[in-house]
């Protein structure tokens, strides 16, 4: 299928019987003149159907990244994403660059990049919810950003090559991790870099974890490289130059259990009477976030 298939397959999800009726409350949300403010919390404020908003960002639950302010309406999302982009936001500039993010769920990360003013924002992501709680912040925002339901696979088939690719979050969410990393490579230009996070084990060995069912709780992990074993990945894959920017252990304090995610957080994902390990007796969960070239010089 070619791109242009797949864009209208896809866009018939939003008339799936969960996702339908939110399509319809977003096309009601009224217009309006709006201020944003895009600091850790995402502020929007102006001509604001107070009660409606409410109702509205309720049905998009849950809200996984986050957080937002819309009026009255405090969105407190499950993550405090403004961590994890405060961390790597001294690694990059963006001004003038085609910039994509691959799993960019509701693109919270895409608005804070607004203020670098690249010259193109798209962010990838095949979930109709994400996507709908991205209409719906960005019916405020009103940002050029392009936000396609299609996923990293489809990177080395799309009609741009990029500058800069976040991918954040996705790595151990795909069970062949290497072919991930050649589509990230694919839809690169020359001179471009991928910054990309994972879950990543201790250790000096060249392995990689396998989760029997669930790590944390999460049934779609495949694999938890050691930081070398990630590096052989990125060679592998093509990549010439591999650095390691940053390493980070996750506590409740960035994920946790708010009003706004139905279930379980971080809180019971870890062993309760040792919090290095996971619920199933692996380690904690710990991310190393890497840049990735094609070419070093
Ligand atoms: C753990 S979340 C990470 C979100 C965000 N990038 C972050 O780091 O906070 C994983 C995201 O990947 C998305 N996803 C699922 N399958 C994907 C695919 N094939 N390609 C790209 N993203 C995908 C999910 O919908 C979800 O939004």
């Amino acid at each position: 299928m070619n791109l242009e298939e797949l864009r209208k397959q896809r866009q018939t999800w939003m008339g799936w019987k969960n996702i339908a009726p939110l399509r319809s409350a977003i096309e009601k949300l009224a217009q309006g003149y709006y201020s944003v403010a895009l600091g850790d919390t995402i502020k929007i404020s102006g001509d604001l159907d107070e009660e409606y908003i409410y109702e509205t960002a309720k049905m998009l639950m849950p809200w996984r990244k986050g957080p937002f302010q819309i009026g009255n309406t405090f969105i407190e999302s499950e993550w405090k994403s403004y961590i994890k982009y405060n961390l790597l936001r001294p690694h990059f500039d963006l001004k003038d660059k085609r910039v994509a993010d691959i799993g960019c769920n509701n693109g919270y990360y895409m608005f804070r990049m607004q203020e670098d003013e690249p010259k193109l924002l798209v962010g990838f992501d095949p979930s109709p919810l994400y996507k709908t709680q991205f209409d719906f912040i960005n019916h405020f925002v009103k940002s050029d950003i392009v936000y396609e339901l299609l996923g990293v696979e489809h990177l080395p088939i799309y009609d741009e090559k990029f500058d800069i690719i976040f991918c954040l979050g996705v790595l151990y969410h795909r069970s062949d991790p290497v072919a991930m990393l050649k589509a990230l490579y694919r839809g690169l230009d020359k001179k471009g870099e991928v910054i990309l996070d994972t879950f990543y084990i201790e250790g000096d060995e060249e392995m990689a974890l396998c989760p029997e069912t669930t790590y944390s709780k999460i049934p779609n992990i495949y694999f938890v490289p050691t930081v070398k074993a990630l590096k052989n990945w990125c060679l592998r894959a093509g990549f010439d130059d591999f650095e390691v920017l940053e390493q980070s252990v996750t506590d409740t304090n960035e994920q946790r259990k708010t009003k706004w995610i139905a279930g379980e957080s971080l809180e019971n994902f870890l062993d309760p009477n040792d919090s290095s390990k996971t619920i199933e007796g692996y380690p904690a969960p710990k991310r190393v976030y890497v840049r990735l070239k094609k070419d070093k010089r």
